[in-house]
């Protein structure tokens, strides 16, 4: 009695306690989609090489989350975004720590992608029916640069300065478009207050704002098309599967020595 009483208890409480869950998975199907995609299958050789696409994102929720903190510090003014960068460093408490890990995360992201990317293309994991999540890939490269590129100018240093006029420079040598780039780049006709507004604004809205698209685009055809074993698989597609082992036949007929766990076909 006093153990059906104490199951019946705990049955409640677990009830009461996945109730939120419930209700959200009867109105959205959340749930189960985050289920499905956790859970889901991957072929059995799968290794280390894999986890590269999932560190990638990794870097990039870090770059997210410390940009964030940055932003709520970071001044985009000619006569303050230095300073205020001096202020996170020098002042604000872990400001050293955040800011190194944006910075150096910045390269760490860029790294893991090129290594991502190197191990999608020697995996001939582009090919069909990959095609476009390739593409997609590419986009997210370009993209990613192109936040690299706005995001070297915030400090406002002497680096920052010129490493940006070169960089406009150099995108205003392309044919036909480069003026117009450089003169949208720069917003004016020199470097200055509205060149920074306008690369803040790129680094923290649009460009994480087309990644996070772009990113969300590319795991869901990942969950859709699933990933590739490696080239050395034995389920690589296209490869015909190995003959099945013959177990040698035994016996008054033919003897050999009985082979003890040899796999014997179902029908001897
Ligand atoms: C923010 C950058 C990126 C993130 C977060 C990311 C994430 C991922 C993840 C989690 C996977 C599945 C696991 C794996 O194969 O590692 C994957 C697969 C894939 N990625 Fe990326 N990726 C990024 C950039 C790129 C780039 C730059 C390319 C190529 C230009 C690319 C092409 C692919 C392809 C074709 C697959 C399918 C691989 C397969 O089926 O084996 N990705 N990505």
């Amino acid at each position: 009695m006093a153990t059906t009483t104490k199951q019946s208890r705990s049955q409640s409480l677990a009830k009461t306690a996945t109730y939120p869950l419930d209700w959200l998975e009867e109105r959205s199907g959340l749930i189960g989609g985050v289920r499905y995609f956790l859970f889901r299958k991957v072929p059995g050789d799968t290794g280390w090489w894999h986890t590269l696409g999932s560190a990638t994102l990794t870097a990039f929720l870090v770059q997210l989350i410390t940009g964030v903190i940055l932003a709520m510090y970071y001044k985009p003014d000619v006569n303050s975004a230095h300073e205020s960068v001096q202020h996170i460093t020098n002042d604000v408490w872990a400001g050293w720590l955040v800011r190194g890990m944006h910075r150096w995360g910045a390269s760490v992201f860029i790294i893991l992608m090129f290594m991502h990317m190197g191990r999608v293309f020697l995996f001939g994991a582009y090919k069909y029916p990959r095609e476009l999540n390739w593409i997609v890939g590419v986009l997210i490269l370009a993209t990613a640069l192109f936040e690299g590129l706005t995001g070297y100018l915030l400090p406002f240093d002497q680096t920052a300065y010129w490493a940006t006029v070169v960089a406009i420079n150099i995108n205003g040598t392309a044919p036909f478009v480069g003026p117009y780039l450089a003169s949208i780049l720069r917003g004016g006709a020199e470097i200055g207050p509205d060149t920074l507004a306008r690369f803040y604004s790129i680094h923290m809205l649009l460009v994480p704002g087309a990644l996070i698209g772009l990113i969300g685009l590319h795991l869901y055809l990942v969950v859709r098309l699933g990933v590739t074993s490696p080239p050395w698989s034995k389920d690589a597609a296209d490869r015909e599967p190995e003959p099945e082992p013959v177990a040698p036949r035994s016996g008054l007929v033919q003897p050999a020595p009985r082979a003890a766990g040899v796999r014997r076909r179902p029908s001897e």
